[in-house]
């Protein structure tokens, strides 16, 4: 059965955390390297899974989940909800870090419990963000085409005119991707191993 493209279902859930976790990590997968392979999900799926359901679109290949897109029409608003909804959530499940961070995963878990890190004065255009992740047998094929204009169309319909996006420097397979759809980087203050991208909603 050929895959396709359609709106997330709440029984979705365990395959978006696979695809995230196989996938994350600039691209090349972080399953083992945390003490939970449920600590990226956690950090860039389920927030949007829970906060903002409407705009998150999958892959499906008839029998599971292999791919999919998440993001928010307003970060500054998505990032509230975050504090206010999902960090209550977390707090039986993760400790804050000591403060400055020591271990990767310290530096996860502050950028976990510090949402506010996504609001940047640069990226003040562009109010709507996204992430996106296909399983590797899945690239290359058109899904990740398809999923971006899934999302920007729907988030267009939410009002919002533009978007960005934050991508390791390193991962230049999502960078041809990025360029390759219309993504235009910005300067942008950041840690140095992430650059940011951004494009307007309109012809996805
Ligand atoms: C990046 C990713 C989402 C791209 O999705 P995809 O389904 O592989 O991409 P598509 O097949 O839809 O490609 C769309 C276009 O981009 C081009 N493209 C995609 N990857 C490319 C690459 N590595 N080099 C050059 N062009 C590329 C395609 O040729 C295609 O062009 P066309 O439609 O004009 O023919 C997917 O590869 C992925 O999930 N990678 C791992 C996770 C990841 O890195 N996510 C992004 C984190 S910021």
């Amino acid at each position: 059965m050929n895959a396709t493209i359609r709106r997330y279902r709440d029984s979705d859930r365990a395959a978006v955390y696979d695809v995230c976790v196989r996938t994350g990590n600039g691209g090349q997968g972080a399953v083992g390297l945390y003490s939970t392979d449920e600590l990226l999900p956690d950090m860039f799926a389920a927030p949007y899974l829970l906060l903002e359901p409407e705009h998150a679109y999958v892959v499906d290949n008839g029998d599971r989940v292999v791919g999919y897109i998440i993001g928010t029409p307003d970060t500054a608003a998505f990032v509230a909800a975050y504090r206010a909804r999902w960090i209550p959530l977390l707090a039986s499940r993760y400790q804050p870090p000591p403060e400055p961070p020591v271990t990767a995963e310290d530096q996860r878990l502050s950028d976990m419990f510090h949402p506010e890190r996504m609001i940047r004065p640069e990226l003040a255009a562009y109010p709507a963000h996204l992430h996106i992740n296909i399983l590797p047998g899945y690239q290359g094929s058109g899904h990740g085409r398809a999923l971006m204009g899934a999302f920007l169309a729907s988030i267009a319909a939410a009002g919002a005119r533009s978007c960005h996006l934050g991508v390791r420097i390193t991962n230049t397979n999502a960078r041809a991707f990025y360029a390759r759809l219309g993504w235009q980087p910005i300067d942008v203050r950041a840690p140095e191993a992430w650059m940011f991208l951004v494009r307007a909603t309109s012809d996805p």
